[in-house]
């Protein structure tokens, strides 16, 4: 006899989370309609790869672009990596377009074509973590598995109103949730709980109203469902600062350099700069940092830009000079700067220097 999770028996739950999934559940392009057999594993890998740290919106877009260019697995492990990181533009964490390059040619090469159907195989793939290693058991091949995403910790954690603060909770969380999880429908019902808590449970808000799970929920009886999960109060980003080196040189071309292959934008291209830091940079520090010798000439305003553990605020120093002298990195047309994969920060740089240099007298406006 499975213990009652308050006035409701965990069977009760699955059948009210998974009914309520079958009419509410949102139509998504990676999904098969709720009860049908499961989709294709290749959409719903490159699914979870690309919705890792991602929002849904945001993925929809690319995901439909990826699937119109490499229908199938074979077709994107076939495809350059260059090509691929190109189309991942603009998603961010561009350490994941390469894994996902990666594992697509380690399952076309080594495993004839086939992802692995378990858990414990998926999570031996580059790129797939716990997290997608479970989505893509439960979602594509009907294991009894359990991704533990923001969204089953806040929901979990109102059912239970649990005051085992975050980060710790997430384990706390894992056992609860996994232990709700069905034998049946385990795919529906992870994406029941992601949609529950992307759509009735979200942290700014609890419809309980239109909640599945209203009589059972013990944040609710309590009269503060937003006051899960708890938190311990947390600590602001640092902010780090640079100086970025906007140069072009023979009227149209301007200096791009390669990052390097390990670390943060790892191997994506971008405008050079200093390295960031927290301490300010005076004048005096950053200029024998810059790629050349020219007389720089610090734009107005700063470049702002938000990643997972600080904060940047980026100076931009604008150069022109006569010529493209052999240095580090590569001269690039200005025009055909879109061919480029940069990353939304260098895009961000290219942004704020084009908008605010001076054109050179004599060049076309
Ligand atoms: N977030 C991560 N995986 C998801 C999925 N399959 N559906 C909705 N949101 C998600």
């Amino acid at each position: 006899m499975e213990p009652r999770i308050s006035n409701l028996k965990p069977a009760d739950l699955r059948r009210r989370l998974l009914a309520w999934y079958d009419r509410r559940g949102r139509v998504l392009p990676w999904r098969a309609a709720p009860g049908t057999p499961p989709p294709d594993p290749y959409r719903v890998w490159l699914s979870e790869v690309m919705l890792q740290q991602t929002t849904v919106a945001a993925v929809i877009p690319y995901f439909e672009d990826f699937v119109g260019r490499w229908p199938s697995l074979d077709e994107l492990a076939a495809a350059d990596l260059d090509r691929v990181m190109h189309a991942w533009q603009g998603l961010g964490y561009y350490a994941r377009a390469r894994n996902l390059h990666r594992c697509a040619r380690t399952v076309a090469g080594e495993l004839g074509g086939r992802f692995p159907d378990t858990e414990a195989g998926l999570g031996r793939l580059p790129g797939i973590g716990p997290y997608t290693a479970a989505a893509v058991a439960a979602i594509a091949f009907g294991r009894r598995a359990t991704p533990v995403d923001g969204n089953v910790v806040r929901v979990t954690a109102r059912l239970h109103a649990l005051e085992v603060p975050l980060p710790g909770a997430k384990a706390v969380v894992a056992g609860l949730a996994g232990r709700l999880t069905p034998a049946r429908r385990p795919g529906d019902f992870a994406q029941a709980m992601m949609d529950l808590g992307a759509t009735v449970c979200t942290p700014r808000d609890a419809d309980c109203d239109a909640c599945p799970w209203r009589r059972a929920c013990a944040a609710r009886r309590l009269g503060t469902p937003r006051a899960y999960p708890v938190r311990t109060p947390g600590r602001a980003k640092p902010l780090r600062r640079g100086v970025a080196f906007w140069v072009v040189g023979g009227e149209d071309a301007v200096l791009l350099r390669r990052r390097p292959e390990r670390g943060l934008l790892g191997a994506m291209m971008e405008v050079p700069s200093t390295a960031w830091r927290e301490a300010p940079w005076t004048p005096g520090e950053a200029r024998p940092l810059a790629p050349l010798a020219a007389s720089w000439e610090r734009l107005p305003g700063t470049v702002g830009h938000v990643f997972t553990h600080f904060r940047l605020e980026l100076e931009v120093w604008a150069a022109r000079i006569d010529g493209r002298p052999r240095v580090d990195g590569l001269w690039w047309p200005v025009e055909r700067l879109s061919e480029q994969a940069l990353p939304t920060v260098m895009k961000k740089i290219v942004r704020h220097a084009l908008a605010r240099e001076q054109p050179v007298e004599g060049a076309p406006p």
